[in-house]
């Protein structure tokens, strides 16, 4: 790809350079990021129908995506976007520099007081999104933070998750085989063109020294952690968490392979 000049674009066509890079990049491990991406931010604009002002927060939303698209969708609603990466937090603050609606939250979901943090503490939000994302958490973690989602949303509101669902190898092996060579397949198609890696993508932030600092920040904050993956879980593991969390309906709302967004909503008042 061709190296962004920070010295010739603003602050903001940086990030959003940056921004559709990243999305070009996701989509390239993500066939359907674009259908996931639709799905929820439609179910979202359902439930906040009769909402005059809805507030969203997006769980390790990075520079933002998912957030704004489901602006884009609900043109009325405010957007938290909580992450740690401090790197992906600096792009997101710069996109959020045109668009009031969206603001950043940095917390570690990992942490048992991320709920504390001023603009999530000040919930209740009306849907809770997610994508590609919660996987990074060990599954214990996982399960404090579905405990900790009913008390940020108002009666009925949403919990929508979109993320690589792994089959199970020794259960699903059909599936688990298919769904990994279409990964492959995708894989190979989209980086045989111009479309960033992940490591070409990084290259490109490293390359504008407005963000050196919070790539050095990032460093800090991941440490080994980084490349260390935690244990897979099952949609079966996703399901019984939510609703051992307090959600009252539970369940999948879109799927393709081992891709899915699962849902919880919570109790009606
Ligand atoms: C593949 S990115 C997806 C970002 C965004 N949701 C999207 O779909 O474009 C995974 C995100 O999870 C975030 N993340 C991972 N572990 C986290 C944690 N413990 N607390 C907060 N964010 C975390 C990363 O910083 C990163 O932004």
């Amino acid at each position: 790809m061709t190296e962004l000049s920070s010295t010739e674009t603003s602050p903001l066509d940086t990030a959003r350079s940056l921004a559709a890079r990243w999305d070009a990049q996701q989509t390239g491990y993500i066939r359907h990021r674009a259908q996931r991406f639709d799905t929820i931010a439609r179910v979202v604009a359902g439930v906040c129908v009769d909402v005059a002002e809805p507030r969203i927060l997006d769980l390790a939303g990075g520079t933002g995506a998912l957030a704004l698209h489901v602006l884009r969708h609900v043109p009325k609603a405010r957007a938290v976007v909580a992450d740690k990466d401090p790197a992906l937090l600096a792009i997101a603050d710069d996109l959020a520099a045109d668009d009031p609606r969206l603001q950043t939250a940095d917390v570690d979901l990992a942490r048992a007081d991320w709920s504390e943090h001023p603009a999530i503490a000040s919930a209740p939000f009306d849907a809770i999104v997610s994508s590609t994302a919660l996987h990074w958490l060990q599954p214990g973690d996982l399960v404090d933070v579905y405990r900790t989602l009913p008390g940020l949303l108002r009666p009925g509101g949403i919990l929508l998750n979109g993320d690589h669902l792994s089959y199970s190898a020794q259960h699903e092996g059909t599936l688990a085989r298919i769904a990994l060579a279409d990964d492959a397949a995708m894989q190979a198609q989209t980086f045989a063109g111009d479309t960033d890696t992940w490591d070409e993508w990084w290259q490109a932030v490293a390359d504008v020294p407005r963000y050196a600092a919070a790539l050095q920040r990032r460093s800090e904050v991941w440490g080994a952690e980084l490349h260390v993956a935690p244990p897979k879980v099952t949609l079966g593991f996703h399901l019984e968490s939510l609703q051992s969390a307090g959600f009252v309906e539970t369940g999948t709302v879109w799927q393709y392979l081992d891709d899915h967004v699962v849902y919880g909503v919570t109790a009606p008042r």
